[in-house]
C-alpha cells in the first residue's frame, strides 16, 4: 500500500483511538486503558480494551484487534482506502493526490452497477409481455403492482443468458458478472445467467444500492433449491445483511417483525406491517442482530412453526438477548408462515396479525411454553419435569426480581410450593454462574484449540511463547531489532505467522520506518493485528532489555533445532547435514 507514512500518521494523531470508538460505544476508564462492551460480538462483561498509548484496541473475547483503521474497516464494514477516506474527511485532512491502489474500491463500483442493472432488467422483463409468466406467478401470490415496485420485484428469463448478454451490451466484462454473482461460467466456458425462470428479491443496503439477489422457483419441476440466492460477493455477505431494512427503518414503529423468507416480509409490508424484515433462512447472526440494534431494540420474532424454524427461533433468541434486545415471539396458528396467514385471512389480515403481536409472548414465555411441549401436566412426573426444566430456563435471567416473578406465577399456576421452585432456580443459577467463570478463566489463559491465526502455535507452545516474547521485546524497542537479526535468522521461527510478523518488523526497521501498528496494517488483517497487540500488551513482566531478546533467541534455536532433527529431512538419511546441525547446536 503506497500511502506515504507521514500521511498515515497525520491520520493518526488526528483521529485518537478514545475519540473515535467513543463514537460506536461508551468506554470506561481502567487504569490508563480503556474498556467496553465490544462491537463485534455479543457480550455483556467488557472484555474490549483501547490502548490510546499506542493508538490499539484488542477484545479478549473476539481477537479483533487493530488501530484506529482496522477498528473502521470492521464496524463501518469499509475496505481499508474507503475507512482511510472516512478518516480522513473526520479530520479535514487531504489524501496525497496518488500514489495509491484503489482498484479494491472500482471492482465494488462496477459491482454495484452491474447490480442495478440486472434489477432493472429483472423488474421491467416482469412487465413485459414475454415475462407474463413471472407476471402471473407473483400475482397468484397475491401481490399488488404497487408491492411489486415499492420492492422492485422482478422476474428471472428462463432463457440461458438473456441477462448476461444485456450486460455485456453495456460494457460490463463477464469476470465482472461472475463476481458479482449474476452469471456463471460453465464448463465449456460460455457464460450463462445464475438465475432463470425465477421471481427475484432484490436486497437494497441503507444506502439505495442493490447487493443481492433472491430467486424463487416458479416451476416446481426446475433446476436447483426452492431459492437461489446470491453467494459472498466483494459487496454482499449474507451473514451481515437483512432484507427490507432500508424499508422498514423508514416503518416510524419502534420494533421490527423478523420473520424466515422475504415472501413473509412483503406480505407483511403489503398488508400495513412496514417493520417487517427478513435475515433469508434461519442461520440469523450476530451481525444482523448488531445492524438491527442500530434501529431499535425491540424485535417480534416470526420463524417458522417447522422444527428447523424452532432451532432458529431459540438461535435468534441467544443472539437478540446477547445484544441486549427485547424479543417477543409470535406462534402463529396451524404451523403456518406469516405470508400464509395473511393471505388467509384476506382484508383482516392485518387485525388478524396485529392481534397476535399484541398477545405474543416474551422471549421467557416463549421458553416456558417450550418446556411444557410434550409433557403430561396431569401427572406428577409430567409436572416435576415441566417444572425443573422450567426453572432452567428461569434460571438464565439475570435479573433476580425476573426470576421472582415467574416463579410466584409458576407456583400459582401449578400449586407447587414457590420455594421449591426457587431452590432449584437457585441452583440453575450457581452452576450457571460457575460455568461462565471457568469460561471466562479459560478463555483469558488458554489459546483457542485451533488457533486460525497462527495454526502451528498449538503443537509449539513452547517455541510460540518465546517467539511472542522476543516479537513483544522488538516492537516495543526497535533499536533492538538489528540485535535480534544478528543472532537470529528468520528461518529460525517455528511458527509462520509469527515468522511473518519478524520478517515484516525486520523490514520495516530496515527501511528506516517505524514499527507501528499503522503500518503493520497495511500489511495484516484485523484478527492478525489483534494477535500482534495481544502479544504485546501480555502482562508477563518481561524485562524489555538485550538479556530478555537473547533468553528469546535460544529458547527458539532450541526448539528449532529439536523440530529439525524430528523432522522430516532427517528420516531422508541426510545424515551428514544432521551431525552438522548437532555439532552447531553444541557450540
Ligand atoms: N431459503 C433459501 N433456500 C432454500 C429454501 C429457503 O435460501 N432452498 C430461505 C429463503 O430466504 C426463504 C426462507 O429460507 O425465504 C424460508 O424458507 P421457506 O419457509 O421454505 O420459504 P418461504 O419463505 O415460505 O417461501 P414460499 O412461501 O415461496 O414457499
Ligand atoms: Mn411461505
Amino acid at each position: 500500500m503506497a500511502l506515504p507514512d507521514d500521511f498515515l500518521y497525520e491520520l493518526k494523531t488526528r483521529n485518537p483511538i478514545d475519540e473515535t470508538v467513543s463514537r460506536y460505544i461508551s468506554l470506561k476508564k481502567r487504569g490508563k486503558n480503556l474498556i467496553g462492551l465490544c462491537p463485534f460480538h455479543g457480550e455483556k462483561t467488557p472484555s474490549f480494551t483501547l490502548y490510546p498509548e499506542n493508538g490499539s484496541f484488542y477484545c479478549f473475547g473476539c481477537g479483533k484487534g487493530g488501530d484506529v483503521i482496522s477498528f473502521t474497516m470492521a464496524i463501518e464494514n469499509l475496505d481499508y482506502m474507503e475507512s482511510v477516506k472516512l478518516l480522513a474527511d473526520r479530520a479535514g485532512i487531504r489524501l496525497p493526490e496518488q500514489g495509491y491502489d484503489d482498484s479494491a474500491h472500482r471492482l465494488r463500483k462496477t459491482i454495484y452497477e452491474i447490480n442495478r442493472e440486472a434489477a432493472r432488467f429483472f423488474n421491467s422483463y416482469l412487465n413485459s409481455p414475454e415475462g407474463k409468466i413471472g407476471y402471473e406467478y407473483i400475482k397468484g401470490r397475491r401481490i399488488t403492482d404497487a408491492t411489486i415496485k415499492r420492492f422492485g420485484l422482478g422476474y428471472a428469463p428462463a432463457e440461458w443468458d438473456k441477462l448476461t448478454k444485456r450486460l455485456r451490451s453495456l460494457g460490463f466484462n463477464y469476470e465482472d458478472m461472475v463476481t458479482a454473482g449474476v452469471t456463471l461460467k460453465t464448463k465449456s466456458g460460455s457464460f450463462v445467467d445464475r438465475f432463470r425462470n425465477r421471481m427475484v428479491f432484490p436486497l437494497v443496503d441503507l444506502r439505495g444500492n442493490v447487493l443481492a439477489f433472491s430467486c424463487r422457483k416458479i416451476d416446481p419441476e426446475d433446476y436447483g433449491g426452492k431459492y437461489v440466492n446470491t453467494n459472498d460477493t466483494p459487496v454482499y455477505k449474507k451473514s451481515h445483511n437483512v432484507f427490507a431494512l432500508n424499508l422498514a427503518k423508514n416503518s416510524g414503529e419502534d420494533y421490527f417483525i423478523l420473520c424466515e423468507g422475504s415472501m413473509d416480509v412483503v406480505m407483511l409490508q403489503q398488508a400495513g406491517f412496514k417493520n417487517a424484515v427478513a435475515a433469508w433462512g434461519t442461520a440469523f447472526t450476530p451481525e444482523q442482530a448488531h445492524l438491527l440494534k442500530k434501529y431499535t431494540d425491540k424485535i417480534v420474532l416470526t420463524l417458522d412453526a417447522d422444527e428447523a424454524g424452532q432451532k432458529a427461533t431459540d438461535r435468534a433468541i441467544s443472539i437478540l438477548n446477547a445484544e441486549g434486545m427485547d424479543v417477543k415471539v409470535i406462534r402463529i396458528p396451524n404451523g403456518k408462515d406469516p405470508d400464509e396467514f395473511i393471505k388467509h385471512y384476506g382484508k383482516d389480515g392485518y387485525d388478524r396479525f396485529k392481534a397476535l403481536i399484541e398477545g405474543a409472548g416474551n422471549d421467557v414465555e416463549y421458553r416456558l411454553f417450550k418446556a411444557m411441549q410434550n409433557k403430561d401436566l396431569t401427572t406428577a412426573e409430567g409436572k416435576a419435569e415441566f417444572l425443573s426444566k422450567a426453572a432452567e430456563v428461569l434460571a438464565q435471567l439475570s435479573s433476580p426480581i425476573e426470576r421472582d416473578i415467574y416463579a410466584s406465577k409458576l407456583s400459582e399456576m401449578y400449586e407447587v410450593s414457590k420455594d421449591a421452585i426457587m431452590r432449584e432456580i437457585n441452583r440453575g443459577v450457581r452452576s450457571a454462574s460457575k460455568e461462565r467463570n471457568q469460561k471466562q478463566v479459560r478463555k483469558l489463559t488458554e489459546m483457542p484449540t485451533v488457533d486460525r491465526i497462527n495454526p502451528e502455535r498449538t503443537k509449539n507452545t513452547r517455541a510460540a511463547n518465546a517467539e511472542e516474547g522476543l516479537l513483544a521485546v522488538l516492537i516495543k524497542n526497535p533499536d533492538l531489532i538489528p540485535f535480534a537479526n544478528q543472532h537470529l535468522s528468520t528461518d529460525s521461527f517455528i511458527t509462520s505467522f509469527n515468522r511473518r510478523v519478524y520478517e515484516v518488523i525486520s523490514e520495516l526497521h530496515a527501511d528506516n520506518r517505524p514499527i507501528d501498528l499503522v503500518l503493520l496494517g497495511t500489511v495484516f488483517n484485523s484478527e492478525e493485528l489483534g494477535r500482534i497487540v495481544s502479544v504485546t500488551v501480555r502482562e508477563d513482566a518481561r524485562a524489555n532489555s538485550k538479556e530478555e531478546c537473547l533468553t528469546c533467541i535460544n529458547v527458539i534455536k532450541e526448539e528449532n533445532s529439536k523440530s529439525s532433527l524430528n523432522g522430516e529431512e532427517t528420516d531422508d538419511g541426510d545424515l551428514a547435514e544432521y551431525f552438522k546441525k548437532l555439532a552447531e547446536q553444541k557450540k
